[in-house]
């Protein structure tokens, strides 16, 4: 049997003809220094067990094509085997040795060539440029992969953040992650693509006196958005740099001088400089687990975290000013005035009745997918906001409508094809009985409309609210909405024909659970209330899963049995679907499908336009006919325009198209599963309840009393904004954390939530 050593002895004959001393280098794989009799030294790199040759080959021609580029820049050629291949190897006693050779390059490391200078700034601004444009030159089909270290695929490292023992390093990891995943991940597939090396670190770089002499490992090469290079090599060489920022405007300015810059470029660099970074120490954070004796592991560890805690300071909007202050393009164009300005312009002209929300408000500059920036192009997940359903400014939509705008937008008294589609459209999402749709411009004016329609049709006056709930804020709203006129400002039930009965929480209120018995409890709760009516019924309107009550998911059979009670009684059914429907609740498209009812009337508002002022009643042929014959007109100016259900219809084709339903639903359940997990830990949380992204965290002191934790609710979500993550509270006792965002969060999003709220839940000192 032969020894390693005697294999690459053999190895090293057999195929290239060469014996000679050899040392192990550093570095991830196994690799030796070959240093022969006559003063030449290789390194033999062998591969590792299932090491795609196709891969090898690929990271030959890219040096080849290098090597053919530039005399003055040396990169570690492939020595051929004397059969010419790029592999060798060597079959003995059942062992196979795969490897290569290659020349070895001189030069030292950028990392330990001492302090840069301008000059040396400049000249590898220039060598990035010029070996990014030659290599985009090469064409090889193995360059189509991805891998670990891709910084396309970055996120896929973001799990590891659990894996950092320190709490402020976490919060510094997750940051850059969120600017990552935010700034630059979905900016990416418009950006020109090229075959990179993928690793220009600090330690493949080499350099003599100020110039660049060497490219070391080509084993990263793979086909990338061509700026990946230059984002990869300024996130290592900016590390010694007391100030990276200007450091890299240096290296920056004379890239684009040799091969120029596109401002979505400039824009993302500073994004893919912390997510490379980002991962970097994710994957050192596991190897401490996996392999803590392999020091090379770890050699750009401290340095990469410091480099993270400084960015994390840095607005990233700041760090795109001066890293493309030498470019002379302008990036983030779109700007707003400060923050400070705005409040108090805003303070002058309108009510402070018009409220805002945290202690410290937040000004945003623009939207995209699940994210709000802010003026400091500081990303925020939204996990809060259910009006951008489909995501924020989701470009099919804002397409629709733009295009809409440009060629028609008129009323219903004339005749055009959009609101005819938009009708079939969403008649075609509910039940068969529900086919007549009035389409109005907030969700305030349908529920108004929904009012109408029932009394109208029943000649009756008389309306069951829930407790807790909101249906709008006009005056007659606001008298069927005891979230106002029983909460700050209210002044209780003023009209005798609304009539309050319990909300169906499981959890804290009179029934407890979540099966049938109870919702069948709450429902024979709201008939005893039903049948002690002086007056005929109009109607019971409750939102299908009650949302300002604290969401609430009403126990099984609820709807069912107070439905019966109303229609016995004479009245309908309304359901307030303005927040819950859509898909949100990711089984099925609408609330009320939950609970196994039909309503008479269903009122939508908030996602069906993605923000634009859009909203809809759809009842049945005989109460629209009740309505008709009542002889009044029914107009709306804006109600209905061409441009409005243009982008009623663009929303319904994303949910589609998109499968946003199911995204829902899978993300949902993350999430809830998440955070129940988090159950264990933290006793502040009494319940987690929701289904789809309809979700709810009940914040209680005890969690036999139910004591509830306002407070901590409110700091809850103070410091979850100051960390990135856009939640409100809700409920009678403010205590809830709802958790609603637009239906294109991901599972990633979810993760992320939960292990940030487990960090501030434990900073907060929750037992
Ligand atoms: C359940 C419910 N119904 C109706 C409304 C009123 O809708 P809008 O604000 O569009 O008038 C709201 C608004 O928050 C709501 O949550």
């Amino acid at each position: 049997m032969k020894t390693t050593d005697g294999r690459l002895t053999g190895l090293l004959a057999a195929e290239y003809g060469i014996g000679g001393a050899r040392t192990r280098l550093g570095g991830e794989g196994e690799n030796y220094l070959v240093s022969t009799p006559d003063g030449q030294r290789f390194v033999l790199k062998l591969c590792i067990e299932g090491q795609d040759s196709a891969l090898l080959e690929l990271e030959h021609v890219a040096a080849e094509a290098l090597a053919r580029e530039f005399a003055d820049i040396a990169v570690p050629r492939t020595v051929l085997t004397k059969s010419g291949n790029v592999e060798s190897m060597q079959a003995l006693d059942g062992v196979t040795l795969r490897g290569r050779l290659l020349h070895f390059v001189e030069g030292t490391a950028w990392c330990e060539a001492g302090p840069t200078t301008s000059a040396r700034r400049q000249e590898i601004g220039r060598c990035l440029a010029r070996v990014t444009t030659a290599l985009a030159r090469v064409n090889h089909p193995a360059a189509q992969r991805s891998h670990r270290w891709d910084l396309t695929a970055a996120e896929a490292q973001r799990p590891l953040v659990a894996k950092v023992h320190d709490a402020e390093r976490r919060r510094v990891l997750e940051q850059a992650y969120l600017l990552y995943v935010a700034g630059a991940l979905p900016r990416l597939d418009a950006l020109p693509q090229s075959l990179i090396h993928g690793d220009l670190s600090d330690e493949n770089l080499l350099v003599a006196d100020e110039r660049v002499v060497g490219l070391l490992d080509f084993g990263d090469c793979l086909r990338n958005p061509t700026i990946c290079e230059l984002a990869i090599a300024l996130s290592y060489l900016l590390l010694d740099e007391p100030d990276p920022l200007a450091a890299g405007a240096e290296i920056v300015a004379a890239y684009h001088e040799q091969s120029p810059l596109s401002v979505l470029e400039l824009e993302i660099l500073f994004p893919l400089i912390c997510g490379r970074l980002a991962v970097s120490v994710s994957i050192a954070a596991e190897r401490h687990e996996t392999a803590p004796d392999r020091d090379a592991w770890f050699v750009s560890e401290a340095r990469a975290w410091s480099a993270l805690t400084r960015y994390a300071e840095i607005d990233p909007l700041k760090a795109a000013d001066v890293l493309a202050s030498g470019t002379g393009l302008p990036v983030f164009e779109d700007r707003s005035t400060s923050r400070a300005s705005t409040l108090e312009r805003r303070r002058r002209h309108f009510p402070d009745a018009l409220s805002l929300t945290y202690r410290d408000p937040i000004k945003f500059s623009r939207g995209s997918r699940q994210f709000l920036f802010d003026q400091r192009e500081r990303p925020h997940l939204d996990l809060y906001n259910n009006v951008c359903h489909v995501g924020h400014c989701h470009p099919r939509v804002v397409e629709a409508g733009y295009r809409q705008m440009r060629r028609l937008n008129t009323n219903t008294r004339y005749l055009y094809d959009q609101l005819a589609e938009y009708g079939e459209r969403i008649c075609a999402l509910l039940p068969t009985a529900l086919e007549r749709c009035f389409v109005v411009n907030s969700g305030t004016e349908a529920n108004e409309l929904a009012l109408r329609l029932a009394r109208v049709h029943t000649g009756a006056e008389e309306m069951l609210v829930v407790d807790g709930a909101y249906h709008g804020h006009t005056t007659t709203m606001l008298q069927i909405s005891p979230y106002k006129f029983m909460g700050r400002g209210g002044k209780g039930r003023a009209e005798d024909w609304v009539h309050i009965v319990p909300i169906p929480d499981g959890y804290r209120g009179k029934f407890k659970g979540q099966g049938r018995e109870a919702g069948v409890a709450y429902g024979d709760e709201l008939g005893r209330i039903v049948a002690a009516l002086e007056r005929p019924l109009a109607a019971f309107i409750t939102e299908s899963l009650p949302s300002c009550g604290g969401q609430i998911v009403p126990p099984e059979g609820y709807l069912e049995t107070a439905f019966a009670h109303v229609r016995q009684a004479g009245g309908l059914c309304i359901a307030d679907e303005v927040q819950v429907g859509f898909g949100r609740v990711g089984e099925r498209f609408w609330g009320f499908e939950l609970q196994n009812v039909v309503p008479d009337i269903v009122v939508l508002g908030k996602p069906i336009g993605n923000g634009h002022p859009l909203a809809a009643v759809v009842t049945t042929n005989e109460i629209a006919a009740s309505f008709t014959n009542a002889g009044m007109e029914f107009f709306s100016t804006f109600g209905g325009n061409p441009v409005s259900c243009a982008i009623g219809t663009a929303v319904l084709d994303v949910v589609r198209d998109e499968g946003l339903q199911q995204n829902a639903l899978r993300v949902g359940t993350r999430l809830r599963e998440g955070l129940r997990e988090l159950m264990k830990r933290h006793a502040v949380i009494g319940d987690v309840r929701g289904v789809g992204l309809f979700l709810g965290v009940e914040l209680v002191r005890d969690r036999t009393t139910l004591e509830p934790a306002t407070e901590e609710a409110a700091l809850l979500i103070d410091e979850l904004c100051r960390r990135g993550i856009l939640t409100g509270t809700d409920g009678p006792h403010r205590n809830v954390i709802k958790f609603k965002g637009p239906l294109v969060l991901t599972e990633s999003d979810a993760d992320m939530a939960v292990r940030v709220i487990d960090d501030v839940l434990t900073a907060q000192g929750s037992r």
